[in-house]
């Protein structure tokens, strides 16, 4: 795993973009797995310059989501299908036919699961996967324990996370579980990239790049990844090199 670091957020952002970018123009029906939350954000909004400037088309690309909350129909407004309508998937060329989200209002959620982890299969894999990273150092909503060989399946999620998330529902209460894909899912992807942005990062960035590769440390599990990068602005990289890694 290495890491490039970026003087700020936006060509953090930008650098992201433009890998993920170049990767969909040397083949367009790339697979792509995507995060949610607030640190893609910028990425999003420079994918969807591209797309609008012709530079890039994802009309024949297949797109899955990390993550859903359970519970949540996929019109809810703090559900992951609105947010990726709304920052990308409504704003691109994208084939409706191939975007995936986990259905967090299946009503056999575990059934659900495995419907989707065969759509991954199927599509041949996933090409890029782009995550972001839990303070506590979650990849997906892979909490800290979470087994490497796990597969798309219903997970609780830890109290540190529901508490961040928490301001995305009414009565700040975030649902109590959800469904991502699993570790193994993610180590399997081709590439990865993970984003980190803040200071607020800092410490489960050092762990996961310095600290031993375990599952206590999600992301730690990128150290044994052949093609994975981190992409930091300098205050998620603050962290590195201080021995915090633990
Ligand atoms: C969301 C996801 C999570 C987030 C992580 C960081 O789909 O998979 O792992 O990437 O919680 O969230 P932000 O970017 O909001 O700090």
């Amino acid at each position: 795993m290495r890491a490039r670091i970026f003087p700020d957020y936006e060509a953090m952002s930008a650098a992201a973009a433009d890998a993920v970018a170049r990767r969909v123009s040397e083949d367009p029906s790339s697979v792509l797995l995507l995060p949610t939350g607030t640190t893609p954000l910028g990425m999003y909004r420079r994918l969807v310059d591209l797309c609008r400037l012709g530079d890039v088309s994802f009309a024949e690309a297949t797109f899955f989501n990390l993550d859903e909350y359970l519970g949540l129909l996929p019109d809810h407004p703090a559900s992951y299908h609105v947010y990726m309508k709304e920052h990308f998937y409504g704003l691109i060329d994208a084939d409706p036919a191939r975007i995936f989200v986990p259905d967090g209002a299946a009503l056999d959620p575990e059934a659900e699961c495995e419907r989707y982890e065969a759509a991954i299969k199927e599509s041949g894999g996933v090409d890029v996967c782009v995550l972001g990273i839990g303070r506590n150092g979650h990849i997906g909503f892979n909490e800290p324990g979470a087994p490497f060989d796990s597969r798309t399946r219903v997970v609780t999620l830890s109290e540190s996370t529901r508490l961040v998330n928490a301001a995305d529902f009414e009565a700040n209460r975030a649902p109590e579980r959800a469904i991502t894909v699993g570790m193994a899912t993610i180590a399997e992807s081709r590439e990865v990239l993970l984003l980190a942005s803040d200071t607020n990062k800092a410490k489960a960035v050092a762990a996961a790049l310095e600290g031993e590769v375990s599952e206590s440390m999600p992301a730690s599990m990128l150290g044994h990844h052949p093609r994975a990068t981190l992409f930091l602005d300098e205050d998620a990289a603050s962290g590195l090199g201080q021995g915090v890694a633990g």
